[in-house]
C-alpha cells in the first residue's frame, strides 16, 4: 500500500518540512525514527501525514525497495537567457495536511520533536488553499490533474523494486503577483495557455509555444506524460507563491518538464510562467510505500 497522504485531497490546511541528517547519525537511524512517526500521527489529530527521503539515502538503507536510478535534485537546472533552477536537496520531508490550522501546527511540532538529535529543519513552510482551487496568479490549478481513479497509475512505481512508491518533485515558486497581474486577461491566459475564468484551453492557433500548459504537456509514443500534482499556495500579501508537490512514479518524467519549462532543452523556449514566478527551492524526494516503511517502524508497545 501506498502512503494514503498522497491521495488524501481537500485538506485546506499544510505544513512541509524538510530536514537534513546530524552529524554523525546513520541513514538508517534516520528512516526509523521516520518510519516511528507514523503511530502517533494516525489518531486524534486528524491529519495525514506523507514522509518521504532523499532518494540516494533510501537507496542505501533499503535498496530492495528503492526504484532504481533515482537521484535527487544535486544539480541546478541551466536554461535559457541565465535562467536558474536551484538545486536544495535535503535528506527528509514530511508532508503534515489537516482540517485545521491548530493541528497542523501541533502534529508539525510532534514530528520535529520526535527528530531532534537526528535531524535538523532545513526549511518549512505551510501552504493553504487559495479560493478553492486556484493559484496565487489567480488561474485554476489542477484542471488536467489526473482523477484519483487513475492517479496511482501515474503517481506509483508499479512494479519491481519500490512498487508503490512514488517520486516526489518538491519547489518553492515565488510569484511576482504585482508583475502578473499587471497584464490584461489575455496577456495572462497565453502565459498560462487557459483561460482565467473557467479553465478552457487555448485554441491550438492562439496557444503559444512558450505557454505554462505548452511546455508541461510532452508526448511520448504518442502517450502524454502524466503527473500527480498537489501545489498549494504559500506566503503572505507581500511575498507569496505556490508549493509545486508533484508526484510521478519516474523522476524522469518531472526532469523532462523542469527542462522544457526552463528552455534547457534544444528548442531553448522557456516558460512564460518562469517570467512572474521563480523557484527557490527544488529537491526530489522518494515517497516509500507503507509495506516498505514498515520493517523499519519500531514494535507497537501495546
Ligand atoms: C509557479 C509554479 C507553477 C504554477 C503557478 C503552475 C500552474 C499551473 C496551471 C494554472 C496549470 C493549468 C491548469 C491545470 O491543468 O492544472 C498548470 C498545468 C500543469 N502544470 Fe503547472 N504550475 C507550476 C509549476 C509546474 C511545474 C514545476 C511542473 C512540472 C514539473 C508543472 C506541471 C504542470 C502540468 C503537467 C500541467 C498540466 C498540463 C496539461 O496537461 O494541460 N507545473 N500549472
Amino acid at each position: 500500500m501506498t502512503q494514503p497522504g498522497i491521495f488524501g485531497l481537500g485538506a485546506p490546511e499544510h505544513c512541509y518540512l524538510e530536514f537534513s541528517l546530524c552529524e554523525g547519525v546513520s541513514p538508517a537511524q534516520l528512516v526509523k525514527a521516520v518510519a516511528g512517526l507514523a503511530g502517533p500521527l494516525s489518531t486524534g489529530g486528524g491529519v495525514n501525514l506523507v514522509v518521504g527521503f532523499r532518494p540516494e539515502l533510501w537507496a542505501q538503507v533499503a535498496p530492495a525497495d528503492a526504484p532504481p536510478g533515482v537521484q535527487g535534485f544535486t544539480e541546478p537546472i541551466v536554461g535559457a537567457d541565465g535562467f536558474q533552477m536551484p538545486a536544495t536537496q535535503h535528506d527528509a520531508w514530511a508532508w503534515i495536511a489537516g482540517g485545521d490550522r491548530t493541528s497542523v501546527f501541533n502534529n508539525s511540532r510532534d514530528v520535529i520533536a520526535a527528530l531532534i538529535g537526528l535531524a535538523t529543519v532545513a526549511s518549512e513552510v505551510t501552504g493553504w488553499v487559495y479560493e478553492h482551487d486556484r493559484d496565487l496568479t489567480g488561474f485554476i490549478d489542477g484542471t488536467e490533474n489526473p482523477s484519483l481513479l487513475v492517479a496511482p497509475d501515474v503517481a506509483l512505481v508499479p512494479d519491481g523494486p519500490g512498487v508503490g512508491a512514488s517520486v516526489l518533485l518538491f519547489q518553492r515558486w515565488k510569484h511576482d503577483s504585482d508583475a502578473f497581474r499587471a497584464l490584461s486577461v489575455e496577456e495572462q491566459e497565453r502565459v498560462i495557455g487557459r483561460t482565467r475564468a473557467d479553465s478552457v484551453e487555448l485554441d491550438e492557433d492562439v496557444m503559444p509555444a512558450t505557454s505554462h500548459v505548452s511546455r508541461t504537456v510532452v508526448e511520448e509514443d504518442g502517450e502524454e506524460l502524466k503527473i500527480f500534482r498537489r501545489n498549494t499556495a504559500y506566503g503572505t500579501a507581500t511575498e507569496h507563491g505556490t508549493l509545486f508537490v508533484g508526484f510521478s512514479r519516474e523522476r524522469r518524467i518531472l526532469d523532462i518538464m523542469l527542462r522544457r519549462m526552463a528552455g534547457a532543452t534544444d528548442d531553448g523556449l522557456r516558460d512564460q510562467l518562469t517570467h512572474f514566478s521563480t523557484p527557490h527551492s527544488g529537491a526530489y524526494y522518494l515517497i516509500p510505500s507503507v509495506a516498505a516503511l514498515v520493517q523499519f517502524a519500531p514494535e507497537d508497545k501495546d
